[in-house]
């Protein structure tokens, strides 16, 4: 059985270092990794691969940054013919960035089977790009891995057949799990100068709340607020990175310890000792959970409804002025450690099973099929 692994931003990484660690135990499992070169920086994606023992990719398509058309579009144009050229049996996409998105349509017009991981999630809010890709993606998907019971009723609601449903469990716990104990040797904190829970731990580059000056403005203003009474730790996301300096705002981030985006490792050290994590990602949602600190979420709504039923996130959309005494007074909330069911570090395993008894059994004459199709094209 070949499989054909797609990635290509940073959230990526996390998810398919454990499953392709897992499918190495399996006998008759041949994997190859693309990925798409929508992240390319070293720290958004070589020092990732670095810290999570991933191998060096079979293929960087090195497609690079661009509109939503543009990217989705050349991703598709250069994973067609790698595809064709590798003939998987099984195409495997994680996430819901464009390369996801792009690897699904790609992979289901040349009529191979498709698996996605971390499937279902929704948000109901079609602004965020996001929601777009996993909409589609999992409705191209044969094969549909999923980490929380809301998303198992998504996909259900949306009429996809509960045979190719598999609740897992969440592959970015594997990785947490895996990697919690080095993280903490590093000493992140100490090295910055931070006690431990003394400090705010702050990320985020969503498109809403950081591509209006206005927002931007007033997000910076709340967290140099917050700063006045504990340090705020903000390792800057390229995007935002990149606005803060098209609007000139550089002086709103002196009160703050910005970084440049930190590797893996140490962000999962810096998560680990935070008293509280400010935030618009969606991962950081679950690892924070998973960790029990306190985590505000700068959006509406999230894919992730079980972070704020169970765990310890808290949605927040208000006026960023604010956040601040929300803030302060989530700093001080006692750690509460949460692990939703099957977030236990072997989804990853519990993938590999699936994919050597279930998948494996689906995808006999595929090879044979796609033949005819294009033979009849
Ligand atoms: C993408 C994902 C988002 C994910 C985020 C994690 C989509 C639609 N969005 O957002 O879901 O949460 O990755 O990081 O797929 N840039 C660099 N270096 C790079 C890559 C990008 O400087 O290696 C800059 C460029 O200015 C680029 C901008 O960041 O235009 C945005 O990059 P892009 O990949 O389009 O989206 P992200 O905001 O990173």
């Amino acid at each position: 059985m070949r499989i054909v692994h797609v990635v290509g931003a940073r959230p990526n990484f996390m998810k398919i270092a454990p499953i392709m660690r897992a499918l190495r135990q399996a006998d008759d499992v041949d994997q190859l990794l693309i990925h798409t070169g929508q992240h390319y920086d070293s720290s958004l994606s070589e020092d990732f691969f670095h810290d999570l023992e991933l191998p060096s990719p079979d293929l960087n398509l090195g497609i690079g940054s661009g509109s939503h058309a543009e990217q989705t579009g050349r991703i598709m144009i250069a994973l067609e013919p790698a595809l064709q050229r590798t003939e998987p049996d099984w195409v495997f996409t994680v996430g819901d960035v464009n390369s996801t998105l792009a690897a699904a349509l790609v992979a289901a017009k040349l009529h191979i089977p498709l698996a996605h991981v971390e499937a279902g999630l929704r948000s109901h809010d079609r602004a965020m790009p996001e929601e777009i890709n996993r909409v589609v993606t999992d409705q191209l998907s044969d094969a549909l891995f999923t980490t929380e019971p809301s998303a198992n009723e998504n996909l259900k609601n949306e009429g996809i057949e509960p045979d190719r449903i598999h609740y897992v469990g969440n592959v970015m716990i594997d990785s947490l799990d895996a990697y919690r104990a080095r993280a903490a040797e590093l000493d992140v904190d100490e090295s910055l100068g931070l006690e431990p829970v003394q400090y705010v731990l702050v990320t985020f580059h969503r498109p809403r709340n950081v591509d209006s000056r206005a927002r931007l403005a007033a997000i910076l203003s709340a967290l140099a607020a917050i700063a006045a009474d504990y340090p705020v730790v903000f390792p800057m996301h390229p995007r935002t990175a990149r606005n803060v300096k098209q609007y000139q705002l550089e002086a709103e981030l002196a009160p703050l310890n910005v970084l440049a985006p930190t590797r893996y490792l140490e962000f999962l050290a810096l998560m680990d000792r935070a008293g509280l994590v400010i935030t618009d990602s969606g991962n950081i949602q679950e690892e924070t959970t998973v960790l029990g600190v306190p985590c505000i979420t700068l959006r509406p709504n999230t894919e992730r409804p079980i972070t704020v039923s169970e765990g310890t996130n808290r949605l927040f959309d208000g006026e960023p002025h604010d956040l601040v005494d929300i803030a302060l007074e989530a700093i001080t909330a006692p750690r509460r450690p949460c692990r939703p069911h099957l977030w236990d570090g072997h989804a990853a395993e519990r993938i590999a099973q699936v994919t050597t008894s279930r998948l494996a059994r689906l995808q006999p004459g595929a090879r044979d099929r796609r033949r005819l199709a294009s033979a009849a094209s």
